[in-house]
Order: structure tokens, then C-alpha cells, then sequence
């Protein structure tokens, strides 16, 4: 499976990824990663495994690229990779219909998400502080397909771990990114082996972390 990986932060996922690709225990290719932050950590661990990155951060006014802009120079810089796949694994801009429809129809490639709840669930953002002051008494992560809604495409997969009396968000975002780290690689092995068939998602595999 040839995957594009699209980040904005630390990159630890992606550095699953990567150790899985090199240690043949996923069958992927990552052919690029994007970033939207030219400091993201993820482009270092990118180049140490001579993936190549692509920084679409800042215009030549050193401003911030417009949602739009950097839509389009996205795609452009997707379309020869020829990818099967692409992941949003820690990647914190909002994507519009024009990225999220160029990836459907130009490039003919499902893509994924990763966030930190159990969607439907505490979409958005701080994910971990708003559990915790529901006092909800389970938590994880998802995998779905990205559509125009927020994370609201269709779910693939879960992680669920149970929230502990002394958590604090800190914890639970420890936790959580642990899960994620077993619940993306093998949600896209899934994808792989046609166990998730992302045309006609059967039912949503769900795992129990702690
Ligand atoms: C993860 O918690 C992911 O769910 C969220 O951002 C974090 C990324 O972590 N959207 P990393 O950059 O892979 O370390």
C-alpha cells in the first residue's frame, strides 16, 4: 500500500509507521509527508528514513498559506506520489471539500483519520481535559474515513481504555496516544488485507487497551 502521511506535530505515529515499513511487519510504502508546520518533529523522522516531506507552511510574504492555497499545493504535490492511501495522523488544520473531494476524485484514494476519542464522541479538540470533566468512565481513539464534517466520516476502528480515578488529561493523553500507536498500523494492515473494505465499511473493529 503506497501512503501519504499528513502531520503537524510530533510525529510519533508516524514513527510507527516507519518502524513498521522498515521491520516488514506492515506492508506499506510511505512515498511522502506533509506537513503544514515547517517545525514539526514528524519532518525529521521523515528524513532520517530518507522519506521525502514536503513543508507547506509559509508563502514567499511568509504568511501563513490560506486554507485553499495550501489545499491545492497539497494535492499537486499528491497526485504523482500515486498513493493507495492517505492518513491524517496528528494533522491539525481543518481540510475543506475542495482537499477532501481532489483526494476522492483526483487521486482516487481513500483517507483516514486519527483523533483522540471515542467518536461520535468529543470531537475537536482537547479531548482528554472534556472526558475527564464528564466523568466519563471510558475513553480511546478512532480510525474513519475523512469526509467533509469534522470527524464525522464513517468509523473503522477503536481503541477503548478505561479512565482511572487519578487520571489527569496528562495521563490520559499518554494513555491514549499508546493506543493509537496499536490501533493506526493496524487499522491500515486492515485496509491492506481488504479486512476493512473502505468502499462498503461493514462493522467498526473495536480493541480494549489500558
Ligand atoms: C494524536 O493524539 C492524534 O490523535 C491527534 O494528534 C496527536 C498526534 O500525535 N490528532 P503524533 O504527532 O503522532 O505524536
Amino acid at each position: 500500500l503506497r501512503i501519504a502521511v499528513l502531520v503537524s506535530g510530533s510525529g510519533s505515529n508516524l514513527q510507527v509507521l516507519i518502524d513498521k515499513q522498515l521491520n516488514n511487519s506492515l506492508n506499506i510504502e510511505i512515498v511522502g509527508v506533509i506537513s503544514n508546520k515547517e517545525t514539526a518533529y514528524a519532518l525529521t523522522r521523515a528524513k532520517n528514513a530518507n522519506i521525502a516531506t514536503f513543508v507547506i507552511d509559509k508563502n514567499e510574504q511568509g504568511k501563513t498559506y490560506k486554507r485553499a492555497e495550501f489545499e491545492r499545493l497539497a494535492l499537486h504535490v499528491l497526485k504523482p506520489l500515486e498513493v493507495d492511501l492517505v492518513v491524517l495522523a496528528g494533522f491539525m488544520k481543518i481540510l475543506t471539500p475542495l482537499f477532501i473531494n481532489g483526494v476522492k476524485d483526483e487521486l482516487n484514494a481513500p483517507m483516514v483519520n486519527l483523533h483522540p476519542s471515542l467518536l461520535p464522541a468529543y470531537k475537536g479538540l482537547d479531548t482528554h481535559e472534556r472526558v475527564l470533566k464528564s466523568g466519563e468512565r471510558y475513553h480511546g481513539c478512532s480510525v474513519h474515513l475523512v469526509t467533509s464534517e469534522l470527524d464525522a466520516g464513517q468509523l473503522l476502528s477503536q481503541a477503548v481504555l478505561d479512565v482511572r480515578p487519578d487520571d489527569t488529561p496528562a495521563t490520559l493523553q499518554n494513555r491514549v496516544h499508546a493506543l493509537e500507536h496499536m490501533l493506526l498500523p493496524r487499522t491500515i494492515d486492515f485496509i491492506a488485507h481488504g479486512v476493512i473494505d473502505v468502499e462498503n465499511v461493514g462493522d467498526v473493529y473495536r480493541f480494549w487497551g489500558n
